[in-house]
């Protein structure tokens, strides 16, 4: 067992995402509570204690977000469930959305009361059907019930919902993007400052989190913020949701308690690599973040310092098992299809850089690769880092340089041979 769980501490029955189901197992209870006996500002006192980092990529302090937003200001704040799940990889918000829907509800209340929200959205990734029908029954359940709509259960706080369907963007899952889309403009990433905490949807302080993140506010209200932070390490409280794909035994949503080793999760949760083969490398936390062999990643533990540590990160939390016999050149093709694909365009180095990175590794793979390209291939991914309004061409160049970095002889082999140095043709597939 991977340690203590938060948000998938329940038997999943037929029923256990119906509003029913979730009130026997104490659901709501805390919003009552907190409602009458809480101020706002305590709300986000508890977030703050708690130390819960952002759960959609880049372990932000969700307690140091909210406190830039001044619940009594007297203007409109808007809150954002971020369900747009796209990286590759990524599928725990999914698990959430189907499974766990009143939690995420209760829990964007509770949020939504501290920050003095009147309106949240819940933005969630066009591909999602039935993760979409399972949320909307259970905003018509919490409706029908009085947890959303004009003074809840009796308080003066009164809150709507809207679900917003994603049309299938990547970039959309970045949050000033996400909130042009629900504005109803182009998906364009916005330059900060101004923060979104301060200038967000319609020009007002709003706040974007990811929706596992979100989840466990419910918890963390009804346990304390001191409560939580004794789960995980010292500096990654809590538990993390990782979807593992690729070659793997027992691809899943599994909740770990952060700082579980990472063998002992692979190996005896997640039953090994599959078909018995030998481990040749791990995507951690969704292609953003950099690829590990198994001699770094073997001696890990699940928790944000150890993979910062060695270059890498846990981020979304979508885990790739990569078994021996894949070819490395394949799978860096396979990424930068994907994100010269995914680029928006808006800014140069990402537009220009990940396509001119996509065309070198397609040459390689076509035989016509020269020892220049891999120069060139590494030049570009470290200049386009942190020179574009969003992550995205950090992200490929990210991707890029990991992978250069641990399996550069497969590239060398590549170019001179005009063939993989892997015999067998895996290819790497992962869910999403
Ligand atoms: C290209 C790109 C795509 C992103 N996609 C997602 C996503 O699908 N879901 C998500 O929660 N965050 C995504 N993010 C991160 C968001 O911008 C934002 O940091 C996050 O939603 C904040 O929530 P958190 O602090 O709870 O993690 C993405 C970022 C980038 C640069």
């Amino acid at each position: 067992m991977p340690g203590r769980k938060i948000l998938t501490d329940f038997p999943l029955t037929p029923t256990a995402h119906h509003l029913d189901d979730y009130r026997a197992r104490g659901g709501y209870e805390t919003l009552a509570k907190a409602l009458h006996s809480l101020r706002p500002e305590d709300i986000i006192q508890e977030v703050v204690d708690a130390g819960i980092q952002g759960r959609g990529g880049a372990a932000f302090p969700a307690g140091r977000k909210w406190q830039v937003v001044n619940p009594h200001d007297g203007q409109p704040h808007y809150l954002v469930a971020n369900a747009d799940e796209g990286e590759p990889g990524t599928f725990k918000d999914r698990w959430v959305l189907e499974y766990a829907p009143h939690q995420l509800l209760e829990s964007m209340l509770l949020c939504a009361y501290g920050l003095g929200v009147r309106h949240c959205f819940i933005y969630i990734r066009g591909e999602y059907d039935r993760p979409l029908q399972r949320i909307q029954t259970a905003v018509e359940e919490a409706y029908a019930a009085g947890y959303f709509g004009e003074q809840i259960l009796g308080s003066t706080f009164s809150c709507d919902v809207v679900i917003f369907r994603g049309a299938g963007s990547y970039v959309c899952g970045e949050a000033s993007a996400l909130l042009n889309s629900l504005e109803g403009k182009r998906g364009y990433p916005r330059n900060r400052p101004p923060r979104l905490t301060v200038q967000g949807l319609w020009q007002r302080p709003t706040v974007v989190n990811n929706t596992e993140t979100l989840a466990n506010i419910a918890w963390i209200i009804r346990h304390g913020g001191a409560a939580y932070r004794a789960i995980g390490t010292e500096k990654s409280p809590g538990t993390r949701l990782i979807s593992i794909s690729g070659h793997v035994a027992k691809p899943g949503v599994y909740e770990v308690e952060m700082g579980y080793p990472f063998k002992t999760f692979l190996e005896q949760d997640c039953g090994g690599v599959a078909g018995g083969r030998a481990l040749k490398a791990v995507i951690p936390g969704g292609t953003s973040s950099p690829i590990l062999p198994p001699d770094i990643i073997e001696g890990l533990s699940l928790d944000h310092e150890s993979f910062w540590d060695v270059d890498s990160g846990l981020g979304s939390g979508g885990m790739i098992i990569i078994a021996e016999g894949t070819c490395m050149v394949r799978a860096l093709a396979v990424m930068l299809r994907f994100y010269h694909h995914e680029s928006c365009g808006q800014c140069t180095p990402c537009r220009e850089g990940v396509g001119w990175m996509h065309r070198i590794i397609q040459r390689i793979l076509h035989g016509q690769g020269t020892n220049e390209d891999l120069e060139r291939l590494e030049y570009i991914a470290k200049f386009n880092t942190g020179t574009t309004i969003c992550g995205l061409g950090d992200a490929a160049g990210a991707a890029t340089i990991g992978i250069l970095k641990h399996f550069r002889h497969e590239f060398d082999h590549f170019i001179s041979h005009k063939r993989s140095l892997c015999d067998g043709r895996l290819e790497l597939r992962c869910a999403s």
